[in-house]
C-alpha cells in the first residue's frame, strides 16, 4: 500500500476509534511509519503531514482522557477516572503523567498548534507531536512572563513618587558607589551577585565598599552559588566578619551540578556585617522557604516572596537598603512593598 492509502487508512481509523486501545494501536503504527519515513528520508513535505497526523493522534487521546478522567488534586495519581472502575488512576491504564499533559495540551491549544505548525514545517525540522507540544509551552511561558511583568509594572504605579520608591542608577556598582554614596550611610545591602569564577573579585570590591557605606552593625546579605564558596566567603571577609549562612530550601524540581553529580535543593544565603556586631532584635529561624521561580523580567531573577523572608528578619521599616547587583529589583519592589527604602544599582541598567 502506498503512502497515502496508508495514511488515509488511518485517519479514518482515528476517526472512529473509541477506547485508548484502539487510539494507542493507531499512535504506534503512525510513529513506526514516521520513523521509517525519518531513516528512508523520506521529502520533508511527507515527513511533516505524518508529524501533522500524530499531533491529531494526540488531541483525540487527549479528548479522551477529557471524557474519561477530571483532575482531582496533585501529584501523580492527580486524575481519576469519572465512573468507578477497576482502573481508576492514569497509572492503571498505563498513561504517564507527562504523556497526559501532553495530549490535553494539544487538545486545548488548536490555535497555537496551527501557528508552531506552520513555523516548523517552514523551518529545517520535521513535524513531530513533541516538537509541537514543546514550541506550545515555549509560547505560553512567554505568554505568562509578560502577564506576570505587566502585572508588577502595575503594582509598582502605586509607589511611584513615595518615599519608597527605589532610586535606580545604571553602572558598576564600585563607580556608582564612590560617586554616590556616602560613608555609613546605608542600612542593610540586599544582593545577588553573579556567581561564576569571573565575577569572584567583584566579591572582593563588594566586601571593602561595604565596610565603607554601610551603617556600623549593617548586614550585608547576599545569595550565593556553591562551588566556589570558600573563595566567596574569603572575599567576603576581607572587610566584614562573617555572621551565619541561611539555607533558601528549593521546592519542586533539582538542579543538576554536573561537576560534582549533584542534584542540589537549596541555595546559600551568607550573612556578613560591618563590625560592631549587632545581632537582630527577636531570634529567627535560618531557612528561607522557597516559593518557586518568577523569571518573567530577568534570567536570574529571585522570587519576591523569598526576598521578604529575609526583610522580615533582618531589617525594619524606614530601613535604607542597598542592591548593587539589582537585576530586575527584586530587592526594590520587595523594598517598596514592605516600606524599606531602597538604592538599586545595575551595569545593565539604561542611563534615564
Ligand atoms: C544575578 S543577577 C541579579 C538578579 C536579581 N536578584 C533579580 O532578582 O532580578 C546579577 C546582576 O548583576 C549585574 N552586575 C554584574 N556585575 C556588576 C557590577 N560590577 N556592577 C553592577 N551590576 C553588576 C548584572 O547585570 C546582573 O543583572
Amino acid at each position: 500500500m502506498g503512502e497515502v492509502e496508508k495514511y488515509k487508512g488511518f485517519k479514518a481509523e482515528l476517526a472512529i476509534a473509541e477506547t485508548y486501545e484502539q487510539i494507542k494501536a493507531i499512535e504506534i503504527k503512525a510513529a513506526a511509519i514516521a520513523k521509517i519515513a525519518s531513516d528512508s528520508k523520506m521529502g520533508k513535505k511527507e515527513q511533516d503531514e505524518w508529524g501533522e497526523f500524530r499531533v491529531q493522534i494526540e488531541r483525540k487521546k487527549g479528548k479522551w482522557l477529557k471524557e474519561k478522567f477530571r483532575k482531582r488534586g496533585t501529584g501523580s495519581n492527580q486524575y481519576k477516572k469519572v465512573e468507578k472502575s477497576e482502573t481508576t488512576t492514569l497509572a492503571d491504564v498505563g498513561i504517564t503523567k507527562d504523556e497526559s499533559a501532553n495530549a490535553r495540551l494539544l487538545l486545548n491549544e488548536e490555535n497555537l498548534i496551527k501557528e508552531v505548525t506552520e513555523k516548523i514545517k517552514n523551518s529545517k525540522d520535521v513535524v513531530t507531536p513533541n516538537k509541537v507540544s514543546n514550541e506550545i509551552r515555549k509560547i505560553k511561558k512567554e505568554e505568562e512572563k509578560k502577564k506576570e511583568s505587566e502585572k508588577r509594572k502595575k503594582e509598582l504605579e502605586k509607589y511611584k513618587e513615595s518615599d519608597y520608591e527605589p532610586q535606580k542608577y545604571p553602572g558598576l556598582f564600585q563607580n556608582v558607589c564612590k560617586e554616590f554614596i556616602d560613608d555609613n550611610s546605608i542600612d542593610h545591602i540586599i544582593t545577588d551577585p553573579p556567581y561564576p569564577e569571573e565575577f569572584l573579585k567583584d566579591w572582593k570590591d563588594l566586601s571593602e565598599v561595604a565596610n565603607r557605606i554601610l551603617k556600623p552593625g549593617g548586614f550585608c546579605i547576599c545569595y550565593s552559588g556553591k562551588i566556589h564558596l570558600p573563595e566567596v566567603i574569603s572575599n567576603m571577609t576581607e572587610h566584614l566578619s562573617y555572621y551565619w549562612q541561611l539555607i533558601l530550601l528549593h521546592t519542586g524540581s533539582f538542579a543538576g551540578v554536573h561537576p560534582v553529580k549533584i542534584n542540589t535543593m537549596y541555595k546559600p544565603i551568607l550573612v556578613f556585617y560591618k563590625e560592631p556586631k549587632k545581632c537582630q532584635d527577636e531570634y529567627i529561624t535560618d531557612i528561607i522557604h522557597g516559593t518557586g521561580t518568577e523569571k518573567y523580567d530577568h534570567e536570574w531573577q529571585q522570587a519576591e516572596d523569598e526576598l521578604k523572608q529575609i526583610l522580615d528578619r533582618f531589617t525594619k521599616e524606614g530601613d535604607l537598603i542597598l542592591d548593587p547587583f539589582a537585576g530586575s529589583g527584586t530587592t526594590g519592589v520587595c523594598c517598596m512593598k514592605n516600606k524599606r527604602r531602597s538604592i538599586l544599582i545595575d551595569k545593565d541598567y539604561q542611563n534615564e
